[in-house]
């Protein structure tokens, strides 16, 4: 063993992750669309966008919950309390008035995100847990840095900004509880290697998303 060998737990399946997922992350996190959404210097309408390619995205994750809701891997990570698509409706409504459902649509990068997430979530625990992972993590962790941000550049309180607001969660305890489940679950290093890989294009289907509102709204 070398001096500089890793601390213990460094090969639990949360270490490892975030070690070998961190760049792709640090690129999601480098997106201009948020920065300058999160800056205050895009309009209503370029968040409201964003609001709207939420509900195409969180209406295929949360559909394919219900599908991995039975099976013995999957189901301890359908959580009731994450689900986001009725905040994301009551967003909607308040930011694109009653008839919203015929004023959103899908940017082509939002289709091909659904497109994955459907294909690899709803079959097999890895590709959902993957998902399921980037994008409730995310939401309880840099997540809360933008939706207070959102919440100040665009006089929110309740109505606008309830997506990322998650009532019975207490969000510390929650994450912690998350990367004990994952550092339990009864995979293969295969398997390991593949939800590790689904993480990462899972980042680049959401860098691919926020470049598209970025070339439309900055
Ligand atoms: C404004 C942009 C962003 C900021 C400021 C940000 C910030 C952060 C911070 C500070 C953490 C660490 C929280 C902790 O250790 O408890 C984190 C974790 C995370 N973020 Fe981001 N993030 C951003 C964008 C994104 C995006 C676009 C995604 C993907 C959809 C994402 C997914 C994640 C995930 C999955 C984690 C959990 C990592 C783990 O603990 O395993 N983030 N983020």
């Amino acid at each position: 063993m070398s001096l500089m060998a890793d601390p213990p737990g460094a090969d639990r399946l949360s270490a490892r992750l975030r070690r070998d997922t961190r760049a792709a992350h640090d690129a999601a996190q480098a997106s201009g669309f948020l920065d300058a959404l999160a800056a205050g210097r895009l309009s209503w309408v370029a968040y409201a966008d964003l609001a709207a390619q939420h509900w195409f995205l969180y209406e295929t994750l949360e559909l394919a919950g219900h599908t991995m809701a039975d099976d013995p891997v999957a189901r301890a990570f359908v959580f009731p309390e994450l689900v986001r698509l009725p905040s994301i409706e009551a967003d909607l409504r308040f930011l694109h008035g009653p008839r919203w459902p015929d004023r959103i649509a899908a940017l082509p990068a939002t289709t091909t995100y659904c497109t994955r997430v459907r294909y690899a979530a709803n079959s097999h625990p890895v590709g959902f847990i993957a998902h399921h992972y980037t994008r409730y993590l995310g939401d309880l962790s840099g997540g809360q840095y933008l939706g207070d941000a959102v919440a100040r550049v665009y006089g929110l309180n309740g109505d606008g900004n309830r997506f990322f607001v998650f009532p019975s969660i207490d969000i510390a305890a929650f994450k912690s509880y998350y990367r004990r489940l994952l550092d339990t679950l009864p995979w293969s290093p295969e398997e390991q290697d593949e939800f590790v890989t689904e993480v990462i294009e899972a980042y680049r289907l959401n860098v691919a998303v926020l470049d598209e509102l970025a070339r439309r709204w900055i």
